[in-house]
């Protein structure tokens, strides 16, 4: 669906050109080969010229629901754990969504805050790879990519999708449909993933690329893999202190949602979109989504799945 090429101001609105397509909360718009909220994808337009990266950024890189709030955490906590005592951190009194600002998603709106921040500056996105700013792509920085099983995954943002937009809820069979057709946001779920693939093992030192399920599983492990990479390794004496360990629990699913500043209160994000702090702690599970799909559609997602990445070595 084509609309109008000009705004009500009488500019040319770039968005305008793009097709839509309804289904989810909002409809979504195409660009550059990826289902986007029309406002993120303004944003990312703007930051092709706007935005100035530093060469000691960190990016941490996902598809929606794949484990974001988790890598905000970790990441935040590797990075600083010079400067806090776990028994008075942060991360005690603030939301992992807090500490680490999304760079196309600002808080309250504002662009600038980010160019404010002490470098190393710890910065996220859902952006696919090929969206970053020319800045980002060439500045030779860290970028830490965490995927997941596409079918927990959708589960995971079908509820949130239904929480923070509950005037139009969806169904979950269409839900599954849009999924597998690639429509979703930030979609096609499994080219996003390929991207930073494909990235990570071209250039093992500028992309990490990180199983939500492989983090579950070996929680330490990755997060002694995880500091290493960002330049931040744990020494021997950290590792016979059990820093690492430390880092895992005050960063667990069940330490972070339990805390009461995680369960009460709002998020604010651009264009007044608002997000109950608890909506990003559901059931930090892998393999929830049989709850709530037959085996046989989970099976039919996998299908689709793997016909996509066939040939690629991405299994997901
Ligand atoms: P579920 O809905 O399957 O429970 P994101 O942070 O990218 O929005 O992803 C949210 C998903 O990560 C939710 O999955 C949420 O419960 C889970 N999650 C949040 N914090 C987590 C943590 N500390 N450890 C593991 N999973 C976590």
């Amino acid at each position: 669906m084509e609309g109008s090429a000009t705004n009500s101001h009488g500019t040319d609105d770039p968005l305008s050109k793009l097709p839509t397509r309804e289904g989810w909360s909002e409809p979504l718009v195409l660009y550059k080969n990826y289902w986007l909220r029309p406002r993120f994808a303004a944003t990312i337009m703007r930051l092709q010229n706007t935005f100035e990266a530093r060469h000691d950024d960190i990016v941490l890189a996902t598809n929606p629901k794949c484990g974001t709030t988790w890598i905000k955490a970790l990441t935040f906590a590797i990075t600083n754990r010079s400067r806090y005592e776990f028994g008075n951190h942060p991360l005690l009194f603030r939301h992992p969504q807090e500490v680490v600002p999304f760079l196309e998603i600002p808080r309250d709106g504002d662009m600038t805050y980010v160019e404010t921040l002490p470098s190393p500056r710890l910065l996220a996105t859902h952006m696919p790879l090929s969206l970053f700013p020319d800045s980002l792509a060439t500045c030779g920085c860290r970028t830490v990519y965490v995927c997941r099983d596409p079918k927990d995954a959708l589960v995971s943002w079908w509820h949130f999708e239904n929480k923070i937009h509950r005037e139009c809820s969806i169904d979950f069979e269409a839900a599954v449909n849009m999924f597998s057709e690639g429509f979703s946001s930030y979609g096609p779920f499994w080219e996003h993933c390929l991207e930073y693939w494909r990235e990570s093992i071209a250039c093992p030192n500028r992309i990490l690329f990180l199983k939500y399920e492989d983090m579950m599983l070996e929680p330490v492990k990755y997060v002694i893999r995880l500091a290493a990479f960002l330049g931040f390794p744990f020494n021997i004496k950290e590792e016979e202190d059990g820093i690492p360990e430390e880092v895992v629990r005050l960063c667990s699913f069940d330490k972070l949602s339990s805390l009461d500043t995680n369960q009460t209160g709002e998020l604010v994000w651009r264009g007044n979109l608002i997000t109950e702090k608890s909506a990003y702690f559901r059931k930090g599970k892998v393999g929830n989504w049989v709850n709530h799909m037959s085996q046989e559609i989970g099976r039919k997602l996998d299908c689709i799945v793997e016909e996509k990445l066939e040939g690629t070595g991405l299994v997901l």
